[in-house]
């Protein structure tokens, strides 16, 4: 029985993997949620096979708890990691570097450091504590959901300054996953960084990301780089063919990597 965990899963990209994966009554399957107040979509699949567990990535002590948790249940190990959650703060991520308020520098720093830990050091932990059971399962792959935020090349092409803290983040966790590919490729583990596309998870009743008036310059801007630029994916697309990219990923094949949806650096 194939035993997947997924960070952040009560909405967006991290329920569609829920509900792809527990779909196949085979699959065990762990949503890691940081309320368990806010889980109405996951019951709502009324999938036997999903087992809903309290963690914030940021919390050592909660991540430990339901690693015991998921080791109670299938006798100690987990096939599968993917590391989905992440932090985004939508009112500022229009912002420059350079472009906080005059006297709101704390207000900068503060979001470099939340970004950073959340998006890296969460990570950082939540691979550290569920590897010991990654090394008893089967398939031994441990996946980081990143972003094409977080390419250099992508970024200096298309002049992108906006959302610097995100794709800091993003950027440091692909180094994350190079460094644990390298040390755990011997032992058979495969880590991969990667990129969902752009991907519509925009909650019920609130005004897509696509219509703030920032994200439309990025959009033009995001068109110069790629003329055929695609429309947003809807999560289960998008889970879809990251699905294909997962399946195909080893030690051999594409491990410590950062790829898009696509098996390649085609972000859209
Ligand atoms: N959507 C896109 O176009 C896009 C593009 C590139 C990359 N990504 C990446 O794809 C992943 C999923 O994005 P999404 O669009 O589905 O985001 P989303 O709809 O905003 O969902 C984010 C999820 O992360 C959870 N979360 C936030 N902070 C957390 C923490 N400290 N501990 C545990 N969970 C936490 C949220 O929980 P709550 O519900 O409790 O807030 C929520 O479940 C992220 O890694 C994101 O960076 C998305």
């Amino acid at each position: 029985m194939p035993s997947y965990a997924v960070t952040g899963a009560n909405r967006g990209i991290g329920l569609a993997f829920v509900r792809q994966l527990s779909a196949k009554p085979e699959n065990v399957v762990f949503a890691l949620v940081r309320n368990l107040n806010t889980t109405e979509n996951l019951k709502n699949l009324k999938r036997s096979n999903v087992h809903i567990l309290k963690a914030d990535i940021s919390n050592i002590a909660e991540l430990k708890a339901a690693a015991a948790e998921v080791a109670k249940i299938t006798g100690g190990s987990l096939d599968v990691l993917i590391n989905n959650a992440a932090y985004l703060a939508l009112d500022r991520m229009g912002l420059h570097l350079d472009g906080y308020p005059k006297g709101q520098e704390q207000l900068l720093e503060e979001d470099l450091l939340t970004f950073y830990r959340v998006n890296v050091i969460g990570v950082v932990h939540t691979i550290n504590i569920f590897l010991p059971l990654i090394k008893k399962g089967s398939l031994k792959k441990v996946i980081v959901i990143s972003s094409g935020a977080g390419d250099l090349d992508f970024t200096v092409a298309g002049t992108f300054a906006v959302n610097a803290p995100y794709s800091i983040s993003k950027a440091a966790v692909n180094m994350v996953v190079a460094k644990y590919a390298g040390e755990y490729k011997e032992q058979g583990i495969a880590f991969l960084a990667l990129s969902p596309g752009m991907v519509d998870t925009t909650p019920p009743g609130a005004a897509p990301i696509t219509t703030l008036e920032w994200m439309q310059k990025e959009v033009e801007k995001f068109k110069k780089v790629v003329p055929d630029l695609p429309p947003p994916l809807t999560p289960d697309e998008s889970v879809l063919k990251m699905f294909k990219v997962i399946d195909a990923l080893s030690v051999d094949n594409n491990s410590g990597a950062f790829i898009s949806q696509n098996g390649d650096k085609n972000w859209f």
